[in-house]
C-alpha cells in the first residue's frame, strides 16, 4: 500500500508517523494484516515537506501533481481547511479514493457544491472524525443501541484544548465551532442517530486577545435541541490548564456513561478523600486519539482495498458541518437557530 499524504503540519505529520506504523503487530486493533504501508509527502511550503521526508525517511514529491502522478493507491488530506476542496478534485481526478480532514470545507454551503462534484464524479472520500473509532465513543454508542442507557435525556460534551494553535491558523479554521465542537456535533448525531434541530451558542474571550483580533472565542458553549426534544451541549475551550479534555456524557433514565472518564482524564476531583484519577493526562488531542486516529487509517487502507464501506461520508459530515455553522450564527446574532 502507498499513500500520498498533502500537507505535512501538525496532523500531516501525525498520520505520516501513523501510516508508517500500520501493519505492525503492537498495534491491536490499529494493524492492517501484516502488510506495510509507504509514505509519499507534498506541501506547499516545501521545506516543510522535507523536514517531514528527513524526520521520518519517507519520499518527498515537488507538488500536488507531482505526487497524484507517484503511483499511489490514496491521498491523504491534511492541508488547511480552505485548500480541502481543491485537492479532494485533483486526487478524484487523477483516480484516487480520499481521506481528508474535517471539516470538508470552510462552511456547508461550499461542502455542499464540493459534494455534488464529488457524487458526479464517484469519488470515494472518508472524512476524518476520529472519535467514531474511540473504543469509549463505540462503546458509548454499542450500549445506547442496545438499549442499556434507557432514554436519553440528554448529553454533553467537552472538547478542551490545553493550549491554543497558532494565531495563523485559527484564521484559517473557521471558528472554535467549525474547528473543534464540529466533532462533538459529529458524535451527538452519530451516537443517537438523531438530527440536531436547533442550537443557541455563547463564547467568551477571556484568554490570549490575538484570538479576538483575529475574529474567534477562545470559550464557547452550545446548547443543542434533537429531533426528538433531547437536550444536549458542547463545551469548547482553547485554555484548558488541567491538560487536554475531550469527554462526552450520556444520560438516560437508566443507566448514565462517561466517556474519557479514565485514569488519565484532566480534571481533579473536589472531594475529600478522592484519589481517581492518578494518572498523567494528555496534553495534545494527538495523545487524547493516538489509537483512534490509526484505526481511522486503517480503514481507509480497508476503504481503498474495497473491505469496508465508508465509515464517515462527505454528507455525514456536512451534517456535522451545518451544525457548526448554526452555531457560528447563533454565536455572532445571539439568538437561536433553527437547522
Ligand atoms: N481530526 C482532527 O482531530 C484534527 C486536528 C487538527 C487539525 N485537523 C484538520 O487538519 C487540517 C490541517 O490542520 P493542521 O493543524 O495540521 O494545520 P497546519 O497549519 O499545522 O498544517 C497545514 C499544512 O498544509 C500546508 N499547506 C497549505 N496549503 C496547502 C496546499 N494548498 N497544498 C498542500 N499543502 C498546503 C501548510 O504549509 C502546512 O504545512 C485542517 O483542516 C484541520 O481542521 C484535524
Amino acid at each position: 500500500m502507498r499513500l500520498g499524504i498533502i500537507g505535512t503540519g501538525r496532523i500531516g505529520r501525525m498520520h505520516v508517523e501513523n501510516a508508517l506504523a500500520l501493519g505492525g503487530d503492537h498495534l491491536g486493533s490499529g494493524h492492517l494484516g501484516g502488510s506495510s504501508v509507504e509514505v509519499v509527502v507534498a506541501d506547499a511550503y516545501r521545506p516543510s515537506a522535507e523536514a517531514a521526508g528527513r524526520d521520518f525517511g519517507v519520499t518527498v514529491a515537488a507538488d500536488v501533481d507531482d505526487l497524484l502522478a507517484r503511483g499511489i493507491d490514496g491521498v491523504v488530506i491534511a492541508g488547511p481547511t480552505g485548500a480541502h476542496a481543491e485537492l479532494i478534485l485533483s486526487s478524484l481526478r487523477a483516480g484516487l479514493p480520499v481521506f481528508c480532514e474535517k471539516p470538508l470545507t470552510p462552511t456547508s454551503a461550499q461542502s455542499m457544491e464540493l459534494l455534488e462534484d464529488i457524487e458526479r464524479m464517484s469519488g470515494v472520500v472518508q472524512i476524518g472524525h476520529q472519535r467514531r473509532f474511540d473504543a469509549g465513543y463505540l462503546a458509548a454508542k454499542a450500549a445506547f443501541d442496545a438499549g442499556e442507557l434507557g432514554w436519553i435525556h440528554s448529553l454533553d460534551a467537552v472538547t478542551a484544548d490545553q493550549l491554543p494553535p497558532s494565531i495563523d491558523f485559527i484564521k484559517t479554521s473557521g471558528g472554535l465551532f467549525r474547528d473543534c465542537s464540529v466533532h462533538d456535533f459529529d458524535i451527538i448525531a452519530w451516537l443517537t442517530g438523531r438530527r440536531i434541530v436547533e442550537v443557541f451558542a455563547r463564547g467568551s474571550n477571556n484568554g490570549d486577545p490575538a484570538i479576538k483580533e483575529a475574529g474567534d472565542v477562545d470559550t464557547a458553549i452550545a446548547l443543542m435541541t434533537l429531533a426528538d426534544g433531547t437536550l444536549a451541549t458542547a463545551t469548547a475551550t482553547r485554555f484548558n490548564g488541567a491538560g487536554h479534555d475531550t469527554r462526552l456524557e450520556v444520560r438516560g433514565s437508566k443507566q448514565t456513561l462517561a466517556v474519557g472518564l479514565d485514569d488519565s482524564a484532566a480534571l481533579k476531583s473536589a472531594e475529600p478523600g478522592a484519589t481517581f484519577p492518578t494518572g498523567a493526562p494528555p496534553t495534545v488531542f494527538q495523545q487524547r486519539f493516538a489509537a483512534a486516529y490509526r484505526a481511522e487509517l486503517v480503514a481507509f487502507c480497508r476503504l481503498i482495498r474495497g473491505e469496508i464501506e465508508n465509515p464517515c461520508t462527505p454528507a455525514e459530515s456536512i451534517v456535522a458541518s451545518r451544525v457548526a455553522d448554526a452555531a457560528q450564527e447563533s454565536l455572532e446574532t445571539g439568538r437561536p437557530v433553527r437547522i
